[in-house]
């Protein structure tokens, strides 16, 4: 039997998931599941890494996000879903990365600078290290593909730098100690940008919900946002001008979402009067995607014990790899076993 090439991915557990994280990430990963053996968690060691206070709500939004995995289409029986703190081998393998990872590499992290700039006094150890635990996460089970969204793409490049580092002082040619990951980032729907500044990226972390549509957001709530999201009432509805992103955005996300070519929605747009013909459209298409999830979603967190039994069988499934990994690192840097 030829072995499956082997998928990890994550997303954080903070507050609710967006279009953003569903078209960038989950969805790939549903659709690709049945090609791969895969790997899911629910990143909550990264998600300590803000300024904000967690405690109240970490174990909670950790839950959330791993049914809104299961409800977007991930099947527990074809994919490990589990919760990164639960193995330890995370972190411990994370501060051996730690031992061998230039500091000048992780200063150079967009993702860093953007957040240190917005995080101002409250940038913690955490936050700067927060790539090498990304590494960690991904070679433990050493990983074949990630499917991710285009803002990971330099965090898989530094993954595979540490892995081709390590394999250098530590492995041998014919026993490398990591397999070099390769991202899987599809070109639509990788970056879907907020919907009142069409320059910058849906973010969990913006702070006006205006900005984005979450997974679990009702029929009333979409149609608010898309309502009062940014376009230019004097201009029609195009694509590619870098002067309007916000159209971009919109009708892109019409396309991604309604499964339709770009040829076919700018013909439907030459049918159209403007925004006041496509926005209920799109409202429509978004609520129709979302429905499914949602009554899932209910399902999943209302059925008493599914969840936490499959947390319990992904922790176990991904515990026997990862030390098995976390050992032969740990051999082949020379500690006594
Ligand atoms: P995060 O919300 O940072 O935990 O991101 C989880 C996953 O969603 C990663 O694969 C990201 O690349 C992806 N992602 C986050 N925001 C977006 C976005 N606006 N567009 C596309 N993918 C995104
Ligand atoms: N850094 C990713 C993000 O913010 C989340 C993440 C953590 C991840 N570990 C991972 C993604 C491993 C893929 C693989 O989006």
């Amino acid at each position: 039997m030829i072995q499956k090439k082997r998928v990890l991915s994550g997303v954080q557990p903070t507050g609710n998931l967006h279009i953003g994280n569903y078209l960038g990430a989950i969805r790939n990963w549903v659709e690709s599941q049945a090609e791969y053996e895969n790997f899911f968690c629910v990143v909550d060691l990264h998600a300590i890494t803000g300024s904000g206070n967690y405690r109240l709500e970490l174990a909670e939004n950790t839950r959330r996000t791993a049914a809104l995995y299961i409800a977007s289409g991930i099947d527990p029986e074809l994919s490990t879903v589990f919760v990164q703190s639960h193995i330890s081998a995370h972190a411990e393998l994370a501060w051996l990365f730690n031992c061998i990872t230039p500091l000048n590499w992780l200063e150079r992290m967009i993702q860093f600078k953007e957040k240190a700039l917005k995080q101002g006094e409250n940038v913690n150890v955490g936050l700067l290290d927060y790539p090498v635990l990304m590494a960690a996460d991904i070679l433990l089970y050493q990983a074949d593909y990630v499917p991710v969204g285009e803002d990971q793409k330099q965090h898989l490049e530094l993954t595979r730098d540490i892995a081709v580092r390590i394999n250098d002082q530590f492995g041998n040619k014919t026993h490398p100690v990591f397999k070099l990951p390769n991202p899987l980032i599809r070109k639509e729907g990788a970056r879907v940008m907020s919907l009142i500044d069409g320059n910058s990226k849906m973010s969990k972390s913006d702070p006006s919900d205006f900005s984005r549509i979450h997974l679990l957001d009702n029929p009333d709530a979409i149609a608010k946002k898309i309502k009062k999201c940014k376009t230019d009432a004097e201009r029609g509805l195009e694509f590619d001008n870098p002067n309007r992103p916000e159209s971009h955005n919109l009708l892109s996300l019409y396309m991604i979402l309604a499964g339709k070519t770009k040829e076919q929605v700018i013909s439907e747009c030459e049918t159209m009067r403007g925004w006041g013909d496509f926005k209920p459209l799109l409202i429509e298409t978004i609520i129709a995607t979302l429905q499914p999830i949602q009554t899932k979603y209910a399902e999943v967190i209302n059925e008493s014990g599914y969840l936490d039994q499959v947390l319990a069988n992904g922790r176990e499934k991904a515990a026997e790899i990862a030390f098995d990994t976390l050992k032969s690192v740990k051999s082949a840097m020379g500690f006594l076993i």
